[in-house]
């Protein structure tokens, strides 16, 4: 699970830190989710969860007509998004909860988001305000992950972990794969029709540069599964996890990059409002 409080802290603090190689992870799936942004309408869009900005600004770039508003809950990643968006001035961000926040400029012909609405406390209140809140009929495209075995980089991570005993976890607390089940995103798309998925699997890159393995262990150190349990582990369980951590990114390694299978979902859904 990660809660909001997280993103508002630590994690959402590594992420800004680390935004360069975030994106980097995403890239073999931007291309896809930006070819279906931008065969959707929209003068008002939102990015949802928008984080460092990759979307916003690609958007912003991509529409220089349209008003583009960034939306997130951590204060660093806004502050690094803004950052980055000097200059534009057709795209903004602010510090906000999307599931109750409301645009200032208008209702949003098109809601977008990279793999930031799985997140959300209660799924099926969210996507309803962002409905209510909406132009007639606007549009929404996001990404988000499909199930933990389909996602090679997280379940070979998880792998190394000491056995522990089992816990009933939620699998659809908010976290990177709340949104695995498409009937549960059904579900919670209240407010919603005409919701579509396609199958994206791509290629979630590690490390690259002089040292791939370097650059691997230090980015999964810092984010994701592997970072919470470096953080978690007791004392006499961490060095048996980084030393299988290490030897994984090695296997991992292969001309000049440490890529891992990655799965994701491109969901495309109308809002119900008209
Ligand atoms: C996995 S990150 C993705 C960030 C960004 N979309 C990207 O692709 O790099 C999820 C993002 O959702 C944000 N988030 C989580 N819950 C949110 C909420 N209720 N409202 C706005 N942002 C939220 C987090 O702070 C984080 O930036």
């Amino acid at each position: 699970m990660t809660s909001a409080s997280d993103w508002q802290g630590g994690v959402g603090r590594n992420w800004a830190a680390e935004w360069e190689r975030t994106d980097r992870t995403f890239a073999a799936l931007t291309p896809d989710l930006l070819r279906a942004i931008a065969a959707e309408p929209g003068a008002k869009v939102v990015d949802i969860g928008c984080g460092a900005g990759e979307i916003a600004l690609a958007v912003a770039r991509d529409r220089p007509a349209a008003q583009v508003v960034g939306v997130d809950i951590s204060a660093e990643l806004v502050e690094t998004a803004m950052t980055r968006a000097e200059g534009l001035a057709n795209l903004s961000f602010t510090v906000a909860d999307a599931a109750s926040w409301i645009a200032p400029g208008g209702a949003p012909d098109l809601y977008v988001s990279r793999h930031g609405v799985m997140f959300f406390e209660d799924p099926p209140a969210a996507f309803a305000h962002l409905a209510r809140r909406a132009a007639p009929g606007a549009r929404m495209v996001f990404s988000c992950f499909r199930s933990v075995s389909e996602n090679t980089w997280a379940t070979e991570i998880r792998e190394l972990l000491p056995p522990a005993k089992p816990v009933a976890a939620d699998p659809f607390a908010p976290g990177p794969f709340a949104f695995a089940d498409p009937d549960h995103v059904r579900r919670c798309l209240k407010g919603w029709r005409d919701v579509t998925f396609r199958k994206l699997d791509f290629a979630y890159v590690a490390g690259t540069g002089t040292n791939p393995v370097a650059d691997a262990l230090s980015l999964l150190s810092r984010i994701g599964p592997a970072a919470a349990a470096i953080r978690t582990l007791p004392d006499n369980a961490r060095p048996a996890f980084e030393r299988g951590l290490l030897e994984l990114v090695q296997s991992r390694h292969v001309g000049g990059r440490v890529c891992f299978p990655a799965a994701a979902w491109l969901v495309s859904a109308a809002a119900d409002n008209a």
